[in-house]
């Protein structure tokens, strides 16, 4: 009886602490479900949702693996010695275009993990990505259940049309009103996706006009860096192909229709990417118009800058839990203020919605005043999202020293095999209360909780140290003792 209550309490212990452990290393963002909506905003004038529609069309045309330097027009490397032979300069009709003024390339910064999923859901939903996700890659049901620029565009009645990897389909089920998607998980199969979506493209691009909104995922590229690298021939290749299908797509383009090319993130020099080197979060962005003349900002773009700006263009609500800041080159000059200006209420609402639903109270701060020039707006969204992606991203000393040091005393206790008295019993289950206190209530702010832990923690230590110092000066005087007797009996 004694003995499992013994291990039951004890258990306790190292599971509350390996609990707390987990709690400083995992990403902590938690989802908000709200969804926003044409009365969230004082729309335009004129208008029932937030802005007009800018663009009849928004083809977005998602190359995986794009690095931004396989964009830039730059001459090739004189020497086919150099690693950069085979993806610089490739894409000679893109160059053609971004030189005659018709597009323009920028940097787009991705957060990590740069795993496709995760920059999938950051493009889509303007949202940073929680570490807990990075396993979900491979996972078939990981819709999307936050707020989404195709959750927008299929609630007022927008067609979004798909083609390429169906993760797509996983990820937004039934939002889609046009779709041909294909697995995508063979790295050994270079083309035949890329191959079979291209004159679907086309096609769409030239003779539909009932979507608003198309999206073609090629996964070529990010295919052969993994098989081959970026430097090798083959890459050189796929490079071609897709400026082939880049300047189809433009040719094919209507006046009104707005042509964006991303990268979901970049590639190492040896084709890899998820992690946080500066190949592999700097992708490439290009757009082009008819209508107007865009030239993006010379400095990097956040990667989910992407979403309030695809939103606001295309007449839409920018989702709820979106953290990005419109690129407001792509608007016209006047529209400037009004997009900033609802972008920051957006992101203030999410922050105040945040801030209350998840106990966050830092935020306050910064939703406390009210931003009026757009300067000052666009200041305060990045300060909201510096602060949410320092602490979304960072580790939690403070729960994993505590986590740690209960799981030392915890074993430690055990080790000493001390009798379980009712004062010990009362001391352990207040331990775990106050473990599962600390869980409950993540906020902590003053560190109370976590300070009396480790204090009854060190407590608890002293107590077995002296316990355990004791034993051993009993079994060392026994042993002496005994060695006496036996000598005695010798004599
Ligand atoms: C753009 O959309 C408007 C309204 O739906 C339509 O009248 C116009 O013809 C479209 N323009 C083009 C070039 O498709
Ligand atoms: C959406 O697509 C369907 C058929 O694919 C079409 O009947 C409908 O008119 C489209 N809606 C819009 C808004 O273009």
């Amino acid at each position: 009886m004694g003995s499992m209550l013994r291990i039951a309490i004890v258990s306790a212990n190292i599971l509350l602490a390996l609990f707390i452990f987990q709690n400083g290393f995992l990403l902590k963002r938690q989802e908000i479900s709200a969804t926003s909506s044409c009365s969230d905003a004082h729309a335009q004038p004129g208008e029932t949702c937030w802005m007009s529609q800018q663009y009849n069309r928004t083809i977005l045309i998602l190359v995986d693996a794009l690095r931004y330097d396989f964009l830039i027009p730059l001459d090739k490397p004189k020497s086919s010695e150099s690693p950069e032979w085979f993806y610089q300069g490739q894409m000679k009709e893109v160059g053609k275009l971004i030189k005659s003024g018709k597009a323009s390339i920028g940097t787009l910064l991705a957060d990590p993990p740069t795993t496709t999923l995760q920059r999938l859901k950051a493009l889509t939903t303007g949202t940073l990505p929680t570490f807990i996700d990075a396993g979900d890659n491979f996972s078939p049901d990981a819709a999307v259940n936050e707020d989404s620029f195709i959750y927008q565009a299929a609630q007022l009645g927008k067609n979004v049309t798909l083609f390429g990897d169906d993760t797509w389909l996983s990820l937004f089920p039934n939002k889609f009103s046009k779709s041909a998607a294909y697995d995508s998980f063979d790295i050994n199969d270079l083309n035949s996706v890329d191959d079979k979506i291209a004159p679907k493209l086309e096609e769409e691009v030239k003779y539909s006009e009932s979507s608003s909104i198309i999206i073609a995922h090629f996964l070529g590229v990010d295919h052969c860096g993994h098989k081959f690298g970026p430097s090798h021939p083959v890459m050189a290749d796929t490079l071609r192909k897709m400026d082939r299908i880049i300047s189809k797509t433009v040719e094919s383009m209507k006046p009104t229709d707005l042509l964006i090319v991303i990268g979901d993130h970049g590639m190492t020099s040896t084709g890899d990417h998820g992690g946080e080197s500066d190949n592999e979060i700097r992708a490439g962005i290009l757009v082009h118009s008819k209508k107007h003349e865009i030239q993006l900002p010379k400095t990097s773009i956040h990667q989910i800058d992407i979403v309030p700006t695809i939103s606001l263009l295309m007449g839409l609500p920018i989702p709820f839990s979106n953290l990005g800041t419109v690129i407001v080159e792509m608007f016209q000059r006047d529209l400037w203020e009004m997009a900033v200006g609802m972008n920051y209420e957006q992101v203030k609402r999410f922050a105040e919605t945040y801030a209350s639903q998840k106990n966050f109270g830092e935020l306050h701060s910064h939703t406390a005043r009210d931003s009026n020039t757009m300067e000052e707006q666009i200041k305060t969204m990045s300060r909201i999202q510096t602060l949410l992606r320092v602490a979304w991203t960072q580790f939690d000393d403070a729960y994993i020293n505590v986590g740690l040091f209960s799981l030392i005393e915890a074993v430690f206790f055990l080790i000493t095999n001390e009798e379980m008295s009712a004062g010990w019993i009362i001391y352990r289950t207040g331990c775990a209360l106050l473990q599962a206190a600390l869980l409950t209530d993540k906020t902590d702010s003053d560190g109370s909780a976590r300070t009396m832990i480790l204090m009854a923690l060190a407590v608890s230590c002293l107590s077995s140290t002296i316990s355990l110092a004791h034993r051993a000066l009993r079994i060392s005087l026994n042993s002496i003792v005994s060695a006496r007797v036996i000598g005695k009996k010798k004599e």
